[in-house]
C-alpha cells in the first residue's frame, strides 16, 4: 500500500520525501506517517464492503494513534471512530469529527465520560458491564435523552495472539459473559428501554490476527446468542460489530491476508447466519486500528553509542526506545529496520538495537543485519504507526518525538516535538513541609 522506496542515492524516501530531509527539518526520533498508505488501506476496506453490498461502518480505533490531524484524515476517509476515553473523545471534538459517527468503548467508563458522550450526542455507546448499564440508564433518564447502544459480549473465541492483546476469551475484563447468561440479562434489560436503544452486538477477539477463521468463529458464536435472543425476546440486532484486530506485517514472518479477504470471509459468514434465520443481514461494523495506520508509520532514529562485547554481541543505541515504542518490551514484538541514509549498503554485521532508557528490557530489535553504522547514521524502524506514539511516555523524562505526515513529496508536522518546558509545565514547587517548619 505504501509509498516507501529507496531512491537512487540509497536514501529511504516516504511519500516522496527523503528521510534525511525530514530529520534535518524535524530532528530525531521522528514518527513519519505515509498518508497515501492510510488512504489506500481505508479504500481497501471500503471496497470489500461495497463488493459485498452490505451496510457497514469502518470505525478507526483511535487508540492506535490519535491526534487532531489523524482524526481529520479519518473523517476525510469516511471512517467512523472508536474512542475509549474522554481524552480520545475530546481529541475528536477538537478535530471537528462528526459526533454521530463516534462509538464509545471501555470497561470502566466513568460517569463523567458517559455524560460527555451523551452530551455530545455521539453515535453509540458500547455497553460493557452492569455497572455502566445502570449508570447509563439513570443518566439518560435524568437527561430525558436517548442514546443508541451496542452490548459488548465476550464470544469465547481464542484469537491466537499475544495473551496481553487477546480479549475474546471467557476470562476477560471486557464485555458481558455469554456462558453465564449475563449477556442475555443485559439484552433483556435493554430491549424495551425508554432511553437506551439497543442497536446490536459488539465483539472483539483480540489484535494482530492473521487468520480469517477467528472472525468467522466469532460471528458464529455471536449468532448462537442472537438466535437465543430472537426466541426469548424477539430481539434481532440491526448492527453487528465484529471489532478490530486485523493483523499487519511487522517483521519477516508476518503474513497478513489482504484486508479485503478478512472482510469478504467475515461478511459471508454473517450472510449465511442471517439467511439461516431468515433475517436481514445486519449492518456490519469493524474497528481496525493497527490495520489502518500500523504499516503507514516509520520511526527514524539517530544512531549513537556502540558497545562491542567480543564474541557476544554488538549493541547499537538509538536516541529513543521504549519511550516511543514500548511494544518490544511489553509483547516481545518484532520489528525490521534499515539504515535510512545508506539503505543500499550491504549488510556487514549483526547488531542489536537498544533504546536509551535505564532499563535492560529497553531493546527494540535483536540481531539485525546492518552495514557498519554508528553516529551520524539514521535508523528507520518500520510499522510503528500503531500503538507507538499512542503508548509513548516520558520514562527517564525523555521527550516525546515529533510526528509528521508526508504525501506527494510534501511534509508537515502534526505533533510537535515535546520540549523540556512541556515536561515540567504541570508542575509546582512544594510548600507544605516548608510552611509547617515555620
Ligand atoms: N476494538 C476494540 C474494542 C479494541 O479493544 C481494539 C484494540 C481495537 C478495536 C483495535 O485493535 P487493532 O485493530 O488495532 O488491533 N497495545 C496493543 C494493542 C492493544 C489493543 C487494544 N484494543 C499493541 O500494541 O499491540
Amino acid at each position: 500500500y505504501g509509498t516507501q522506496r529507496i531512491n537512487e542515492a540509497g536514501i529511504l524516501e516516504i511519500g516522496g520525501v527523503d528521510a534525511t530531509v525530514l530529520t534535518e527539518t524535524y530532528g530525531t526520533p521522528l514518527f513519519v506517517y505515509d498518508v497515501e498508505d492510510i488512504r489506500s488501506r481505508a479504500a481497501a476496506f471500503h471496497q470489500a464492503f461495497r463488493d459485498e453490498n452490505v451496510h457497514y461502518q469502518i470505525a478507526y480505533a483511535s487508540k492506535a494513534f490519535s491526534c487532531i490531524a489523524m482524526l481529520e484524515l479519518a473523517a476525510d476517509l469516511d471512517l467512523s471512530l472508536d474512542v475509549c476515553s474522554e481524552g480520545e473523545l475530546y481529541t475528536a471534538v477538537k478535530a471537528g469529527f462528526p459526533m454521530k459517527n463516534i462509538h464509545f468503548h471501555g470497561n470502566n467508563k466513568t460517569p463523567q465520560e458517559l455524560e460527555m458522550a451523551v452530551e455530545h450526542e455521539i453515535g453509540c455507546i458500547v455497553v460493557d458491564n452492569f455497572t455502566e448499564l445502570s449508570w447509563l440508564m439513570a443518566l439518560t433518564e435524568s437527561k430525558k435523552q436517548q442514546m443508541d447502544v451496542l452490548i459488548r459480549i465476550t464470544p469465547g473465541v481464542e484469537a491466537h495472539t499475544h495473551e496481553y492483546i487477546s480479549t475474546g476469551q471467557e476470562d476477560s475484563k471486557f464485555g458481558f459473559d455469554l456462558n453465564s447468561g449475563q449477556a442475555d440479562q443485559a439484552v433483556d434489560m435493554l430491549k424495551d428501554h425508554k432511553w437506551l436503544r439497543l442497536q446490536g452486538v459488539h465483539s472483539h477477539i483480540g489484535s494482530q490476527i492473521f487468520r480469517a477463521e477467528g472472525f468467522e468463529e466469532a460471528v458464529r458464536a455471536v449468532f448462537q446468542s442472537i438466535r437465543k435472543w430472537e426466541q426469548a425476546f424477539g430481539f434481532y440486532p440491526q448492527v453487528l460489530n465484529v471489532g478490530g484486530g486485523f493483523g499487519i506485517r511487522y517483521a519477516e514472518g508476518d503474513k497478513p491476508l489482504p484486508l479485503g479477504e478478512y472482510i469478504t470471509r467475515m461478511v459471508k459468514e454473517v450472510k449465511n447466519e442471517a439467511a439461516e434465520m431468515n433475517k436481514p443481514v445486519p449492518e456490519i461494523w469493524i474497528e481496525p486500528g493497527r490495520a489502518l495506520v500500523g504499516e503507514a508509520g516509520t520511526t527514524i532514529y539517530s544512531l549513537g553509542a556502540r558497545k562491542d562485547i567480543p564474541d557476544v554481541r554488538t549493541y547499537l543505541s538509538v536516541d529513543g526506545g521504549m519511550t516511543d515504542n514500548i511494544r518490544p518490551a511489553l509483547y516481545q514484538a518484532e520489528y525490521t529496520a534499515l539504515l535510512a541514509n545508506r539503505a543500499n549498503d550491504p549488510a556487514e554485521e549483526q547488531v542489536s538495537i537498544a533504546g536509551k532508557c535505564c532499563e535492560s528490557g529497553d531493546m527494540l530489535i535483536w540481531d539485525l543485519e546492518l552495514p557498519k553504522a554508528g553516529r551520524g547514521d539514521l535508523l528507520a524502524v518500520f510499522s510503528t504507526g500503531a500503538y507507538g506514539y499512542s503508548m509513548a511516555n516520558n520514562y527517564n523524562r525523555i521527550l516525546r518525538p515529533a510526528v509528521v505526515f508526508v504525501e506527494n513529496g510534501r511534509h508537515e508536522c502534526v505533533i510537535r516535538r515535546e520540549s523540556l518546558e512541556d515536561l515540567v509545565k504541570l508542575e509546582e514547587s512544594y510548600s507544605l513541609s516548608k510552611t509547617a517548619a515555620q
